[in-house]
């Protein structure tokens, strides 16, 4: 079993999606697709788009702000903000610095995390060493994507799959036994061209070439990482609950990172997990990268799909390929007692 030092939960949670929607049929009349491929390889029948004058910021902000009402906390309360994304508002400063400015937590020091998908659990899992480890008490770890400004709207391979959405969560200290209890963290960066964006970097800065060849934008194989996620998320999920001393049969709840239903359902069926007790919201929000797993857990919380005690599991895959899983036990009325 993994050693705990001190119990760290989450909080506080909030989310925050863009108002305008893109349908399937919206899509139809953009690429060569249909609602009914979409619906059946995927499970998405909608997402959500940013406007033109908002970034990853705006939305990381707006969740941040619910996280801390929903917490009781206040934002100079908040020692330290991870923001957890693959569309920052641009290379730096950190799009966390930008936040930290944006909500007010003037005495937070404030950096963002790249392991694409898996990011958001990342970030936790990052953000509850400090609190474990008596350094702060507050952090406030965000996941958050403004897809649709890297999207190539003329490849249907990708473009039909991602939407726009933050989540956010304020860690604390909770009563022992509750919030964080294993987790499990990896990569395999001989995977990292099978879901990149080529341009923009140190590699590839910007030319009149690299635009023209659209590496600017979101490039993936989309089978390779499918097979690579039917793979990991149930090893991944399963190394984390030993971490615990749970196993499988302990779920509660499984909150899987929303990409794909197909690979939601193989997920479940690894893990051997009734559907009645994973959360899917893939086909509202489509793939929002690391907010999909806060966006869900929030929609679970707010509907009653999580309840005090139960052990909830997280479970991501990303690019790097990167994947992370974390257990929680839940409990939001205990963990506000503890963390006053
Ligand atoms: O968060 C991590 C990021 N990414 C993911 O999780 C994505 C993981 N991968 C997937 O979800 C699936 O691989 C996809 C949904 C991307 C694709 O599903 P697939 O069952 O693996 O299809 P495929 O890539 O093997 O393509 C099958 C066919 C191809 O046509 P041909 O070559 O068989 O004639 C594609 O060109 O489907 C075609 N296709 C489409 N057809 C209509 C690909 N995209 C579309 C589309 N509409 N949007």
């Amino acid at each position: 079993m993994q050693e705990i030092k001190k119990s760290v939960g989450i909080i506080g949670i909030g989310t925050y999606l863009p108002e305008k929607v893109l349908t399937n049929k919206d899509l139809e009349k953009m690429v060569d697709t249909s609602d009914a491929w979409i619906v059946e390889r995927t499970g998405i029948r909608e997402r959500r788009i940013a406007e033109s004058d908002i970034a990853t910021s705006d939305l990381a902000a707006c969740a941040a702000e619910k996280a801390l009402s929903d917490a009781g906390v206040s934002a100079d309360e908040i020692d330290l903000i991870i923001v957890a994304t693959v569309t920052p508002d641009m290379l730096f400063p950190s799009t966390a610095c930008l936040v930290q400015d944006k909500i007010k937590a003037s005495k937070a020091a404030a950096f963002d995390l790249s392991a694409g998908c898996s990011g958001f659990v990342y970030g936790l899992v990052t953000g509850s060493q400090f609190i474990q480890n008596g350094i702060y008490k507050k952090v406030l770890v965000i996941g958050a994507e403004a897809l649709s400004k890297i999207i190539d709207w003329d490849d249907r391979n990708t473009c039909v799959l991602f939407g726009d959405g933050a989540g956010a969560v304020v860690l604390g200290e909770v009563e022992s036994g509750y919030g964080i209890l294993g987790v499990e963290l990896g990569a395999d960066g001989s995977g990292g061209d099978l879901l990149k964006m080529p341009g923009g970097g140190s590699r590839l800065p910007a030319t009149m070439e690299s635009v023209n060849n659209r590496q600017h934008f979101l490039q993936m194989s989309g089978s390779d990482v499918f097979k690579f996620a039917i793979k990991v998320m149930g090893e991944a999920a399963v190394k984390a609950l030993d971490g615990a001393g749970l196993t499988n049969e302990d779920i509660d709840c499984l909150i899987p990172h929303q990409a794909n239903n197909r690979i939601i359902q193989s997920a479940a069926k690894r893990l051997k997990v009734p559907m009645e007790k994973v959360i899917v919201n893939v086909d509202k929000y489509g793939n929002t990268s690391s907010a999909s797993i806060p966006i869900a857990m929030d929609e679970a919380i707010k509907s009653n799909k999580i309840k005090d005690n139960d052990i909830v599991v997280l479970v991501g895959f990303g690019a790097g390929l990167t994947w992370a899983s974390c257990v929680i036990k839940w409990c939001k009325e205990g963990n506000t007692v503890a963390s006053k």
